[in-house]
C-alpha cells in the first residue's frame, strides 16, 4: 500500500467507565496523541446493554459475558476512533494485554489496572473490527477528516 493509504489505518479505542471514574481519560488520549496517532472522532456516552452486546457479539457464549454487559454500560464511557499507520496492531500494543498480569509496565492496562473484569480501555484486534466497531458507535458524519496542513489557523 502507498505511503498515503497506510497513514490511513483506523482503529476504536474506548475508555471503559472504570477508566472515565479514575480520571484516565486524558492520560489515555495524550499517548495516542503523543505517539503521533490522529483523533477523527469522540464522544461520551453510556451504552446501552442491547449497543454492548453487538459491539461484543463473538463473545456471548463467554462466561463473563453477561457482567462484561453489566460493567460496560454502568455508567458512561468515551469512544474515539484514531488514525495513522498499523493503528490497530500498535493500539493493541499500547493498550496491554487483556489481562493487566500479564500486560508489560509501560502499556496503558500494565501502568493502570491489575483486574481483567476491570482493565479500562478497549481496543479493535483486526483493521475489520476496527471499521466494524467504529461504523456501530459512530455516524457518517461524526468521523472527521482533517489535516493539520491544511489548516490555516495554526501559526
Ligand atoms: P476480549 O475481546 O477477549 O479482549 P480485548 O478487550 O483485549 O480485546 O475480551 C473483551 C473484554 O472482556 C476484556 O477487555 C475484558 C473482559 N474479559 C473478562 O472479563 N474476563 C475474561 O476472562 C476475558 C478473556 C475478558
Amino acid at each position: 500500500a502507498k505511503m498515503a493509504d497506510q497513514n490511513k489505518e483506523r482503529t476504536f479505542i474506548m475508555v471503559k467507565p472504570d477508566g472515565v471514574q479514575r480520571g484516565l481519560v486524558g492520560e489515555i488520549m495524550k499517548r495516542f496523541e503523543n505517539r503521533g496517532y490522529k483523533l477523527v472522532a469522540c464522544k461520551m456516552c453510556t451504552p446501552t446493554k442491547a449497543h454492548l452486546e453487538e459491539h461484543y457479539r463473538d463473545l456471548k457464549s463467554k462466561g463473563f459475558f453477561a457482567g462484561l454487559i453489566e460493567y460496560m454500560s454502568s455508567g458512561p464511557v468515551v469512544a474515539m476512533v484514531w488514525e495513522g499507520k498499523e493503528a490497530v496492531k500498535m493500539g493493541r500494543m499500547m493498550l496491554g494485554a487483556t489481562n493487566p498480569l500479564q500486560s508489560n509496565p509501560g502499556t496503558i492496562r500494565g501502568d493502570f489496572c491489575i483486574d481483567v473484569g476491570r482493565n479500562i480501555c478497549h481496543g479493535s484486534d483486526s483493521v475489520e473490527s476496527g471499521k466494524r466497531e467504529s461504523e456501530h458507535w459512530f455516524k457518517d458524519g461524526e468521523i472527521q477528516e482533517w489535516s493539520p496542513a491544511q489548516s490555516k489557523w495554526v501559526y
